[in-house]
């Protein structure tokens, strides 16, 4: 069986690393349409051998009705149209934070809470990027001891915020005046954080606090995240302090962590963002005991935020579907009521 899928925001990083990832794991394609805004309309992307003209998103195209379409377009695109494209009988997998918050939405990682994708009614979201690895890596300390809080500090790539992140660091590199910007101060040699909100948060510290208990399936769990920027290109760093109900079995969670799918534990050195690009686990190093409270351990985690904070994950829950016959024309119409 193959399918028919959209990808939109085709051109976009996220994109185009979920059509690399597509081709990597042999996800069985009969046609694939590549759409984005009309400024990229005509242009041509060379995929799997071929080349594919990129075409303008726009109602009509979503009427036509595909099996699957991979969404990274923005939140406002996926708002407008992924309920269009679910109306016509196509499962949407949305890369955007639209729907992430919607309890008729499951928001899925699949090693976390992949049974949630199985409950859609025509759109999954896929989380934050930051919050994909932290969540991973998170179950297995979760199933040990369980969770009483959590504090995380991340040290994210300017790719995160897509193509415009990677110019303004680009410019300032090149000693050009940027002319896009994810943030008024320099990124080049700098630590900036996200834009903050008059409430004193910035909207991606409050995504990794709400999506984590979301996904974890914890709406008690105590969580407080400061998000940071730094001037790499690639992957996202996360210093992480988990206070358990329980004392931590430091043995115990390293071996959780040999064999739990989707890491990688590194004991003979530690991942950096360089090292981890272009991969698709997450990965875990530096995992203490606090000396200061036997329930507490401290990690570090870092995963390619393209890859296994977006594309990877979207691809992953497609692959879901597939295993559990979700994707055929009979499972499709009963579940889509958007
Ligand atoms: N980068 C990450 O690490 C990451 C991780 C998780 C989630 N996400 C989410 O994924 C989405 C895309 O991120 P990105 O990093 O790939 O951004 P990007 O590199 O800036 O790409 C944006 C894509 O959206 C398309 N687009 C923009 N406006 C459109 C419109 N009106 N109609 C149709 N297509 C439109 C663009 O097409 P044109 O080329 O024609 O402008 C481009 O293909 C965002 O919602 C982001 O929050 C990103």
């Amino acid at each position: 069986m193959s399918y028919r899928v959209a990808i939109v925001g085709a051109t976009g990083l996220v994109g185009r690393t979920m059509l690399d990832v597509l081709a990597e794991r042999r996800f069985p394609i009969g046609e694939v349409t590549l759409l984005a805004s009309q400024r990229s309309a005509g242009t041509t992307i060379e995929w799997n051998g071929r080349s594919h003209r990129v075409e303008a998103l726009t109602p009509a195209i979503a009427e036509a009705g595909f099996d699957l379409a991979l969404f990274s377009a923005g939140s406002a695109v996926s708002k407008e149209y992924a309920p269009l494209f679910a109306r016509h009988g196509t499962i949407v997998v949305d890369n955007s934070s639209a729907w992430r918050a919607d309890p008729n939405v499951p928001l899925v990682v699949p090693e976390v809470n992949g049974h949630r994708a199985l409950e859609h009614r025509g759109i999954i979201a896929n989380p934050n990027c930051s919050t994909i690895q932290l969540a991973v890596a998170l179950a297995p300390i979760e199933r040990l001891f369980g969770i009483e809080r959590v504090v995380v500090a991340t040290y994210q790539s300017v790719s995160g915020a897509g193509a415009k992140g990677v110019a303004q660091l680009d410019a300032e590199l090149s000693g050009i005046e940027p002319t896009v910007r994810i943030s008024q101060h320099p990124l080049a040699h700098n630590a900036v954080f996200h834009p903050i909100a008059g409430d004193g948060w910035s909207e991606e510290e409050r995504k990794v606090m709400s999506e984590l208990r979301r996904i974890m399936e914890r709406p008690d769990m105590a969580v407080v995240a400061t998000c940071v920027r730094l001037p790499f290109y690639r992957s996202h760093a996360e210093a992480v302090w988990v206070e358990c109900r329980t004392t931590v079995e430091l043995d115990a969670l390293v071996e959780a962590y040999r064999t739990a799918p989707g890491i990688e534990l590194q004991t003979d050195d530690y991942p950096t963002p360089r090292t981890v690009s272009g991969t698709d686990a997450v990965w875990i190093g530096r995992v203490r005991r606090d000396p200061s409270n036997p329930c507490a351990v401290v990690l570090w985690i870092v995963a390619d935020n393209v890859r296994k904070g977006a594309a990877t994950n979207a691809v992953q829950i497609v692959e879901l579907l597939v295993r559990h016959n979700a994707l055929s024309s009979s499972q499709r119409l009963a579940g889509a009521i958007l």
